[in-house]
């Protein structure tokens, strides 16, 4: 399965997945492509000291939002990927890139969703607003993307319990170590060999 995999920032989610293709937890599926709309993130080092293709797609580049997002989508279908991976991306995927590649691009969001998800929690503002809840239990859920924030098919989901000195920084740190990194290439795995499956919005996998 060749995948891509879109980054924003410091990228230890593609670290987890290129770690996990290299252990053989991840079989049937090679990352041959990272984009980054941000030219500085660390990510990219990531990918090219794994001598993956890294490239920078930039919506400063352009001179309109539709102009970034034909640039997007042509370099996705010109390498050929069959899933894409977004993996600390915060740029939203316009309808015209979902569209292109339906219940192919799956996302890794901080939070049990339908909890602290949607239109402005995305890094840190996730983990200050379960904080600042109360609640007991977090973790972070794999979903396919939808032309929606947040709100496509769920395919896997991890609980974290919070510590009562737990910080937005420490609990974002826990929930990367014990839930993003363990199942965005657990989900990877199980689609790059035919084990999940959508009926309308509920996902099945089959071990
Ligand atoms: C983190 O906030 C993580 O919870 C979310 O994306 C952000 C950066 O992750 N999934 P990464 O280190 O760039 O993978």
């Amino acid at each position: 399965l060749k995948v891509a995999v879109l980054v924003s920032g410091g990228g230890t989610n593609l670290q987890a997945i290129l770690d996990a293709v290299d252990s053989g937890k991840i079989t049937n599926a090679q990352v041959s492509l990272v984009v980054s709309n941000n030219p500085n993130a660390y990510a990219l080092t990531r990918a090219k000291n794994h001598g993956i293709e890294a490239v920078c797609i930039s919506p400063k580049e352009f001179e309109s939002r539709e102009k970034f997002h034909e640039a997007l989508l042509k370099k996705l279908q010109e390498s050929g990927a069959e899933l894409i991976v977004l993996a600390g991306y915060l740029v939203a995927i316009p309808p015209m890139i979902v569209e292109a590649f339906p219940n192919k691009i799956i996302n890794i969001h901080p939070s049990l969703i339908p909890s602290f998800c949607g239109v402005g929690y995305y890094g840190l503002h996730v983990h200050e607003a379960a904080l600042k809840r109360g609640v007991k239990v977090t973790g972070a859920t794999v979903h396919f993307v939808d032309t929606g924030t947040d709100t496509g098919p769920i395919i896997l989901q991890k609980a974290v319990k919070i510590e009562p000195d737990d910080t937005p920084e420490s609990l974002q740190r826990s929930v990367m170590e014990k839930a993003e990194w363990k199942i965005l290439p657990k989900a990877i795995n199980l689609i790059a060999n035919g084990k999940v499956s959508v009926d309308d919005h509920i996902v099945t996998i089959s071990d």
